[in-house]
C-alpha cells in the first residue's frame, strides 16, 4: 500500500451544542493524542469557535460542514470562507450527499463552493458517491467520475494539494449498510485513475481518498487495508470519543 497519511475526520452533521462540543472534544483529545493520522472533526458553525479554542495545541484540526461561493452579500443564512478563515477554521466538507438531497446542491455550486473555499486557503473534503438505485443500474463508476471531474473544474494542480474525496455511498450512510472492502476499494481506485487522468500519476499517487459510510471501530480496519482508501468520513460514529478513536487508532 502507498505511504500516504492517513486522514479520519468526523462529520457531527447537526449534532451537539456548543457545550456538548467542549465536552465531546475534552474527551476526545487524550484518545487520539499521538495518532499517526491527521484527525479532523467537522462541526456545526455554531460550534466552531469552542472547537477551535479547545482543540489549540491539540492534533485535532476543525473543519466546517458547508461554504457559500460569494465572498459577502445578500444571502440569508449563509456561511463565507473569510468567515470560516477568520475564526481558524482549516477545513471544510464540500458536496455532502445530504446538502445535494435536501438542500439543491448541484455538481456546479459544490465546483463554485470548492474553488471559493480553496481560493480563502481552506483545504476540502469533497464528497461523492451514488445512490442505491444508481448503483443497481450500474452507473456508479460513471457518476462518481463525472461527479468528481465537474467538482474539480478549473482547480489547479497546486491547488489540489488542498483537496481530499470522500467516497460515500449513499445507501450507506446512517443505515448500518457498509460498502464492503472491495466496493469500497473499487470506487476509490476509480476516483484516483479521474485524478490521474486530470492531472498526472504523481498527483494521482499522492492524493487522499476517503470512505465513508456506516464506517465503525469493527469496519474500519478492513476497510483502510484497502490500497485506495486512505481514510474515513464518520457520521455516526464521530459523535462518541472513544467510537472515534478507535477508528484513529485503525489508521495509525
Ligand atoms: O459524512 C459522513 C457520513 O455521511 C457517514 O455517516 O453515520 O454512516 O457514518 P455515517
Amino acid at each position: 500500500k502507498a505511504k500516504r497519511k492517513a486522514v479520519i475526520a468526523g462529520n457531527w452533521k447537526m449534532n451537539k451544542t456548543a457545550g456538548e462540543a467542549a465536552e465531546l472534544i475534552s474527551a476526545l483529545i487524550p484518545e487520539v493524542a499521538g495518532a499517526d493520522c491527521e484527525v479532523v472533526i467537522c462541526t456545526p458553525f455554531t460550534d466552531l469557535p469552542v472547537a477551535v479554542s479547545k482543540t489549540a495545541g491539540s492534533n485535532i484540526s476543525v473543519g466546517a460542514q458547508n461554504v457559500h461561493f460569494e465572498k459577502s452579500g445578500a444571502f440569508t443564512g449563509e456561511i463565507s470562507a473569510d468567515m470560516l478563515t477568520e475564526l481558524g477554521v482549516e477545513y471544510v466538507i464540500i458536496g455532502h450527499s445530504e446538502r445535494r438531497q435536501y438542500f439543491a446542491e448541484t455538481d456546479e455550486t459544490v465546483n463554485k463552493r470548492l474553488k471559493a473555499a480553496l481560493a480563502a486557503g481552506l483545504k476540502v473534503i469533497l464528497c461523492v458517491g451514488e445512490s442505491l438505485a444508481q448503483r443497481e443500474q450500474g452507473v456508479t463508476s460513471e457518476l462518481v467520475a463525472l461527479q468528481t471531474r465537474i467538482a474539480l473544474g478549473g482547480v489547479s494542480a497546486a491547488e489540489l494539494k488542498n483537496v481530499i474525496i470522500a467516497y460515500e455511498p449513499i445507501w450507506a450512510i446512517g443505515t448500518g449498510l457498509t460498502a464492503t472492502a472491495e466496493q469500497a476499494e473499487e470506487v476509490c481506485k476509480t476516483i484516483r485513475e479521474v485524478i490521474a487522468a486530470l492531472y498526472g500519476k504523481a498527483e494521482a499517487e499522492a492524493f487522499t481518498i476517503q470512505y465513508g459510510g456506516s464506517m465503525n471501530a469493527k469496519n474500519a480496519d478492513e476497510l483502510l487495508a484497502m490500497p485506495d482508501v486512505d481514510g474515513g468520513l464518520i457520521g455516526g460514529a464521530s459523535l462518541k470519543a472513544p467510537d472515534f478513536a478507535a477508528i484513529v487508532k485503525a489508521a495509525s
